[in-house]
Order: C-alpha cells, then sequence, then structure tokens
C-alpha cells in the first residue's frame, strides 16, 4: 500500500472513497457504509448511551502519508476543526522524505486500584506478599477470556496516598483497552482483601493514569526541506513549551488534535486518553511537552514523543459501532500496541506540523483558506465558487458573509 496519495485533498469524494476501498480492501457493505453518510443506526446508538434521541456526526478524513516502522497507513480522523487532518498529513510527508516514523509501545497494562481504608500499612505489605499468587489466581479467574489471549493480571503493589494505603492490580489487557476486565478483577478481589488485611475496602476501580501503557515516536524532518531558519524556530518553540506550562498546554492540545481525531475515529474514550495523557505531562511536577525536538549532525530535525496510551481494537465501542470497526480496518493495525505506535506518530505529525506553522508563516494563513471556503459555502456558493470566493476574499483581506455574498453575486453575473 502506498498512503502518498497525490493531492488527496483535490480528489471528488467519490474517488477518495474508491481509493479507500480498493487500498484498505474495503468490501461493498463497508464502501456503502462510508458512502451513506449514516454511520449508526438508532438501535445501535440506543445500546451505547441512554435516552438517546438522535446521533451526532462529525467529518471523518483520512490522513495521508504516513509511514510507520516502514509500513504505510491511512489514519482516520474524526474532527470538527478545520486543517487537522491537512497538517497531520503534512508532517507525516516531510517524515517521510526520510525514512518516516519509528514507533514503538510498551506491553498494555493497566493499573486497577483498591483503595483501603484503616489498613496498617506493614502489615499489608506482608499480607500481598504471602497471598500473591492466589490473589492473581482469582483476579485472573475473572476472564478466562483474556487470559486465554496471553494476558491477564501480573502484579499487585502496595502504595500509600496520604492516609489510605493503596493496592495496584496490574493487568495486562492485550487488545482491549481494559477497563471492563480491570473492574471486575478489583471488585472479585475486595472481599478476599478485606479479610487478608483487616480493614475496609473503599473504591475498586481503574486508574486512567495509564504510566505502564506508553508509546514513543520518532522521526527526522529534512533541513533541505524546512530551513536552517525554520529547524532552529522549531527547537526553540520546544523549548519555550518546556519552561512555560502556559505554552506546554497549548502545545500538547495541538498533540491532542490528532491524537484525539484517531482515538475517536476507532471508538476509543477520549476522555480516558485526555485524562491519561495529561497527567503524564505534569508527572514531573511542572507541566511539561509531550514531544522534544533537537538535531542530528547534518543539520535535520529530530523530533520524539512519549504519551500513555489506553486504547482497544477489540470490546467496547470498537466493536458495536460500525464506522470504528471500518476506521480500524482502514488503518490496517492488528493489535493495540500497533493502534498506540499510531497514534504517537500521529500526535508527532500534529505537534511538528503547528511548530513549523507558527516558527515560519504563522497558523493564520492555512487556518484562512479553510475558514473563507467556509464563509463562501455558508453564503450559498457551490462547487467551482467556493474556491473563486475565498482566493478573491483573501485577497481583498476581508474574509466576512457580507463580502462573500457581494463576490458571490459578482461572480454570478
Ligand atoms: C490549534 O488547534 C492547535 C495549535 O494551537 C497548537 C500549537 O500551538 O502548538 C496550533
Amino acid at each position: 500500500m502506498n498512503s502518498a496519495v497525490k493531492a488527496f485533498y483535490e480528489k471528488p469524494w467519490k474517488e477518495r472513497t474508491e481509493i479507500i476501498a480498493k487500498e484498505c480492501s474495503l468490501n461493498a457493505g463497508e464502501k456503502k457504509l462510508l458512502e451513506s453518510m449514516h454511520p449508526l443506526d438508532f438501535e445501535t446508538a440506543d445500546r451505547m448511551a441512554e435516552n438517546v434521541i438522535g446521533t451526532f456526526a462529525l467529518p471523518l478524513g483520512i490522513a495521508t502519508n504516513f509511514r510507520i516502522n516502514g509500513k504505510d497507513c491511512f489514519v482516520p480522523m474524526a474532527v470538527e476543526e478545520s486543517s487537522v487532518v491537512a497538517a497531520a498529513s503534512k508532517g507525516a510527508k516531510i517524515a517521510r522524505m526520510l525514512g518516516g516514523f519509528e514507533a514503538e509501545c510498551s506491553k498494555q497494562i493497566m493499573i486497577g486500584q483498591i483503595q483501603l481504608k484503616d489498613a496498617d500499612q506493614k502489615k499489608v505489605k506482608e499480607v500481598i506478599e504471602k497471598h500473591k499468587s492466589a490473589l492473581l489466581e482469582k483476579a485472573n479467574s475473572c476472564d478466562r477470556v483474556l487470559c486465554g489471549h496471553g494476558g491477564g493480571a501480573r502484579e499487585i503493589e502496595v502504595r500509600s496516598a496520604e492516609k489510605f494505603t493503596v493496592l495496584h492490580l496490574l493487568v495486562d489487557v492485550k487488545d482491549a483497552m481494559g477497563a471492563n476486565a480491570v473492574n471486575t478483577m478489583c471488585e472479585a478481589l475486595a472481599p478476599e482483601i478485606e479479610k487478608l488485611c483487616n480493614c475496609s475496602v473503599g473504591l475498586k476501580i481503574l486508574s486512567n493514569f495509564a504510566v505502564h501503557r506508553i508509546a514513543k515516536a520518532r522521526a527526522k524532518f529534512s533541513v533541505k526541506e524546512l530551513g536552517e531558519e525554520t529547524v532552529r524556530g522549531i527547537i526553540e518553540a520546544g523549548e519555550f513549551a518546556s519552561a512555560d506550562p502556559y505554552r506546554a498546554v497549548t502545545n500538547n492540545k495541538g498533540i491532542m488534535n490528532g491524537v484525539d481525531a484517531l482515538t475517536i475515529a476507532t471508538g476509543n474514550d477520549f476522555r480516558a486518553m485526555e485524562a491519561g495523557v495529561h497527567a503524564f505531562a505534569s508527572k514531573s511536577g511542572k507541566y511539561l511537552p509531550l514531544a522534544k525536538y533537537s538535531k542530528d549532525s547534518e543539520g535535520n530535525l529530530l523530533g520524539e514523543i512519549e504519551m500513555p496510551v489506553q486504547l482497544g481494537i477489540v470490546g467496547g465501542s470498537t466493536k458495536v459501532n460500525p464506522t470504528a470497526k471500518l476506521c480500524l480496518k482502514i488503518l490496517g493495525v492488528k493489535s493495540a500496541a500497533e493502534l498506540g505506535e499510531v497514534t504517537a506518530s500521529v500526535g508527532l505529525a500534529q505537534n511538528f506540523a503547528a511548530l513549523r506553522a507558527l516558527a515560519s508563516e504563522g497558523i493564520q494563513q492555512g487556518h484562512m483558506k479553510l475558514h473563507a471556503e467556509n464563509i463562501a459555502v455558508q453564503a450559498g456558493a457551490k462547487g467551482k465558487e467556493i474556491k473563486i470566493v475565498a482566493e478573491k476574499m483573501i485577497s481583498l483581506g476581508t474574509i466576512r458573509q457580507e463580502e462573500a455574498e457581494r463576490v458571490l453575486g459578482e461572480i454570478r453575473e
């Protein structure tokens, strides 16, 4: 597969879906689902949430040019903000010139927390050490399917959180997001823990601070393409984000533009991802950027990103939402770890593209074109008129609906 489709954005809708259907081997039903613009029926929606009265649509775009660990992929992105898909594609295009992204993902270990009240921590440590194997076995008896796939509870740690003693149950959730498996195991262990530790148990719930489920990506961006000044500007932008949390938050918001769009497209829990990522960004006590930049000996820009992921490719809404299933097929990932690798690569591409624009022409220029086109559509422009009206407004420096209506009237005459 070759994800570097030339001028994908300029192709008519039907041609775009043809390309994706062919490259990603979509069957007739999957292609029809895309083309129906009707991604979820009422019955499915009504099973996913309560009091359903409708469904809420987002544009589904495809980021092109991604090459990750030597393999091309098309990245589905569900997002309402203009420029995000274009920026990810641009970032991936420049990374691709020097080989694309190298990415890796740790084991898929999630943490389940069991809060102990009025516990003697020293005694809890002794008891847990003594009964660990039996407790892990009990946890694993809750999910034979997960164990059958090579996953399951692996370790129990004892922590202290101010006046509370907390047990961390570490579970390899394999290809699931893991919340259900982990919560079930924690609840099953609670009565046993109360008896053994002679204390009362409070909350039993997954932690979204997924510090043991980490994805990393690296890429080299050509100095020939960027110019030395832009390379310097991007490195300085990274330093600014490291120095100032006000900037770091916006920097990471830009990363999450891509990460959330992919998380949503694959039917995953973007609130979990957001909570985990921002906690990870501040784990040193200072809120820091997730990506870092430096230069190699030839002056090329090196970018690297590290972030927690909590994404599944089985279970949850990835299974029931037909569009999420379709997006996973388009992406072609075979494991949650692979999805983590793509996610980190998308985050890096997104951050690089934003910093490149900010360190050179600024982001408004790119935004302006899309904004002007949206205003042209609102003014009633159709087909080729949209581009003409938008370009005219940009050249006149006034992007407003009245102006779009005036220009449209003029060209129609
Ligand atoms: C806008 O959605 C995202 C940016 O603000 C990110 C950044 O400043 O790095 C452009």
